[in-house]
């Protein structure tokens, strides 16, 4: 099959139609890293890698981050599977938690991933789709004295934060048992490339410096503006489909499937991205 690139939609996301050979073609990998900055969202309907497959296209697109092996269950696996399956040993409140907007990794304190790629292994028959909101789009269609007034602001990320929306609301940060870390982020972010998104998501407690109301305020609206439907794009599983995009400049979220429901997901990261040529 011909290699070829298709608009999802005008302002997110690029449907990738090529065939598991062409993910060995450097040249290939290139345009993806290309079109990763430019579209935020990469899909390659049921392209059906394996496991190797999947990781010698992530060594191909750049160097592999993995944060996840400090948990116990991850130790010597090349994946994070994600599952609500009680069978398989999760951390059942973080994948939870992916049921609100969020970027990965914002809220320890080494580099948050570049980029995800994540592969379907089982499908949910309802739910589970994940939704990508183009934050790199979101900034570039904010006013200019909005965006004046966000250069150089900072806010607070922190895993609690992330996961309060799945708690009883009695529940206090000291009572929590999860791990109580924190990171400031600038809300604009400038990559590689030059260009800016915005850094945003459930685990934004609050803005550096600024009263907690009225940055929380500031923090829903950016939330509203970046999820609005034309900077969105809703991703509907098959089995063997791939999707990779740019974690800070793509928001993500899933929708929420029953844990009975069989579904499976593998995921890799990349801690770096070779430069596109
Ligand atoms: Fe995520």
């Amino acid at each position: 099959m011909a290699v070829n690139f298709e608009n999802a939609k005008p302002r997110i996301g690029t449907i990738v139609h090529a065939d598991r050979a062409d993910l060995r073609d450097p040249s290939f990998a290139q345009e993806c890293l290309r079109l990763l900055d430019e579209r935020a969202v990469l899909v390659f309907p049921q392209i059906d890698l394996s496991d190797q497959e999947q990781l010698a296209f992530t060594d191909m697109l750049g160097e592999r981050s993995e944060f996840f092996k400090r948990s116990a269950e991850n130790e010597g696996s090349d994946f994070y599977r994600i599952s609500l399956d009680p069978e398989i040993k999760m951390d059942t409140q973080y994948v939870l938690a992916t049921f609100f907007w969020h970027m990965d990794g914002v809220t320890v304190e080494s580099d948050p991933p570049k980029a995800t790629l994540l592969s379907a292994r089982q499908v949910s028959a309802e739910g589970g789709e994940t939704e990508f909101a183009n934050t790199f789009a979101a900034y570039e269609a904010l006013p200019d004295a909005e965006k004046a007034r966000l250069e150089g602001l900072k806010a607070v990320h922190s895993v609690y934060a992330g996961v309060r929306p799945i708690l009883d609301f009695s529940v206090t940060p000291e009572e929590w048992s999860g791990e109580p870390t924190k990171t400031e982020q600038p809300v604009v972010w400038t990559h590689e490339s030059g260009r800016k998104s915005l850094v945003l998501g459930v685990q934004m407690e609050s803005i550096v410096g600024m009263d907690l109301v009225e940055g929380r305020a500031l923090i829903s609206r950016l939330l509203e503006w970046a999820s609005q439907p034309e900077f969105k794009y809703r991703h509907k599983w098959s089995e063997g489909d791939l999707v990779i995009w740019k974690n800070l400049g793509a928001l993500h979220r899933v929708i929420p499937y029953d844990s009975t429901s069989g579904r499976l997901m593998h995921r890799t990261s990349l801690a770096r991205m070779k430069v596109a040529a």
